[in-house]
């Protein structure tokens, strides 16, 4: 696809680069004009993805506050600033009821898919303040807005996100930084996969299928594509006023 949105000479930080949501966000950043940096925690990945887009590739466990401050400091070394924040990475952790969860089981969620957002947006902000720009997209998913049952870590972690986003717009508005979050619903990606072989380990296709069949819109998942396009719009000078909200991509399954 050609580019509809022109990133040249901006500099871009993205979590989770090695696959999903973000790599897809990469390619069409990269097809964009962009300079890339890729953090994740996969190595082979990300280096087979850094390479293919010409990215800078950072390993990282964005749960972990040494290795946040290292890919930012890595991003500000090779580039020296950050325009664009690709804030993604995040875990589906185990599904089971709250009385059957450990408590290691809600940090391990937490420490990624909300902690982690939290010590990323703060180490970038700290770049993008002095700069007076930048524009940030977080992932959340529609489990920022609902809960379920058996997924009580993940959930909490998503509301946390759109927390973290809303209080993110607020402080960096004065300097010209906006900050939203994307919020996918059912996304065929690894992570969308492996939460149907959860439900029913014997048959994760057939999971699959009933899920597909309760979307509204056409039936089906979502691709990482569809939700790279939301996220690039966001990140794109086009959605210049729109800060401190949560973006749904779910086929309609949240409007009933
Ligand atoms: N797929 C869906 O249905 C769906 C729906 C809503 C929200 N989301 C969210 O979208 C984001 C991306 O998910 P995806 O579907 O692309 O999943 P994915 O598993 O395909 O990709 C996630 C990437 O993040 C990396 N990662 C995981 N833990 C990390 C860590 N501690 N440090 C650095 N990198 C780490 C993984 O190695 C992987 O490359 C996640 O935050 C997820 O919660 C996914």
């Amino acid at each position: 696809m050609s580019a509809r949105y022109g990133f040249d000479g901006q500099v871009a930080v993205i979590t989770g680069g090695a696959a999903g949501f973000g790599l897809a966000v990469a390619t069409r950043l990269a097809e964009a004009g962009a300079s890339l940096v890729l953090v994740d925690i996969t190595a082979d990945a990300l280096h087979a993805a850094a390479e293919k887009l010409g990215a800078l590739a950072v390993v990282a466990d964005v749960s972990q506050e040494p290795e946040v401050d290292k890919y930012v400091a890595a991003a500000v070394e090779a580039h020296g600033r950050i325009d664009l924040f690709f804030n993604n990475a995040g875990i589906e952790g185990r599904m089971a009821p709250m009385t059957e969860l450990s408590v290691a089981d809600f940090d391990r969620v937490m420490a990624v898919n909300a902690r982690g957002v939290f010590m990323g947006l703060r180490a970038v902000l700290k770049v993008m303040k002095p700069q007076g720009s930048g524009v940030i997209v977080n992932t959340a998913s529609m489990a920022a807005i609902k809960g379920a049952a058996t997924f009580s870590p993940y959930i909490a972690s998503k509301h946390a996100v759109l927390g973290l986003t809303k209080s993110a717009a607020l402080e960096g508005a004065p300097y010209g930084i906006r900050v939203n979050c994307v919020a996918p619903g059912h996304i065929d990606t690894r992570m969308g996969r492996d939460l149907t072989k959860q439900i029913n380990p014997d048959d994760p296709e057939g999971v699959f299928r009933a899920v597909s069949e309760t979307v509204p819109l056409y039936k089906r998942y979502g691709t990482a594509t569809e939700v790279a396009n939301l996220v690039v719009w966001l990140l794109s000078s086009e959605s210049e006023y729109v800060s401190g909200s949560l973006h749904l991509i779910d086929g309609a399954i949240n409007a009933g």
